[in-house]
């Protein structure tokens, strides 16, 4: 069981990222590594793709425009940025913010559930294809959009034991690619519109597999 505090696990392990040096070529050019920002104590983590210029600068994730919009629709559905936990799969921001490569998603992969396995959310919500793949790799986010998935997940705990169980994913389209796209825009709304009902299901199927003794 663990022993130590999940800020304390996620301090080690944002250090450990350094220390294994990750994408050292991505390190190189960024100003500092972006490993996440919120509520260590949430059911709801959202995942974005990798870190843009303001980022970048500021060490944190979503804080740009499309943060901007993120938590206006955060807003909408009455949750702040300090109720939920928000990170990216790539946690460096890649030149000229280009899509990040599939072996730096590769090499934060792990690292990515390692943040997860400490957090326990009850649901990860991916914003855009790139962090949706991580999860659903053979979906395509125009047909799937807004519809909750459940994954089998190995939770590796923090002594090292792994116990299989599950996890929700929500995909949802990236809030940069929605923010000058009319339409997407409006789909993003509503899908982000559905998610308190999402997570009333999502407890009340916690809650009966309880009682019958399958949680
Ligand atoms: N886009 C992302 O995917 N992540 C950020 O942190 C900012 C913009």
């Amino acid at each position: 069981m663990s022993t130590a505090s999940k800020t304390t696990q996620l301090d080690d392990l944002k250090a450990k990222i350094l220390a294994d040096k990750v994408c050292p070529e991505l390190a190189a050019q960024a100003t500092q590594l972006v490993f996440g920002d919120g509520n260590v104590d949430t059911d709801i983590v959202f995942i974005g793709e990798a870190p843009g210029k303001n980022e970048d600068i500021q060490g944190k994730p979503f804080v740009g425009a499309a943060g901007k919009f993120l938590n206006e629709m955060l807003d909408n559905i009455g949750l702040s940025r300090d109720d939920i936990y928000i990170t990216n799969i790539v946690k460096y921001r890649p030149p000229n913010n280009r899509d990040p490569l599939p072996e730096e998603k590769a090499a934060f992969l792990p690292y990515l559930q390692a943040q997860l396995d400490v957090i326990q959310p009850k649901i990860v919500i991916t914003l855009g294809r790139h962090s949706m793949n991580c999860f659903l790799p053979d979906l395509q986010i125009s047909q799937v959009h807004g519809q909750p998935k459940r994954i089998r997940w190995i939770l590796t705990h923090d002594g090292g034991e792994k116990t299989e169980t599950s996890l929700v994913i929500l995909p949802l389209f990236h809030p940069a690619a929605a923010l000058y796209n009319g339409g997407l825009r409006q789909t993003l709304i509503d899908d982000f519109g559905a998610i308190p009902a999402i997570l009333k299901l999502i407890e009340t199927k916690n809650l009966l597999n309880k009682q019958k003794g399958t949680a």
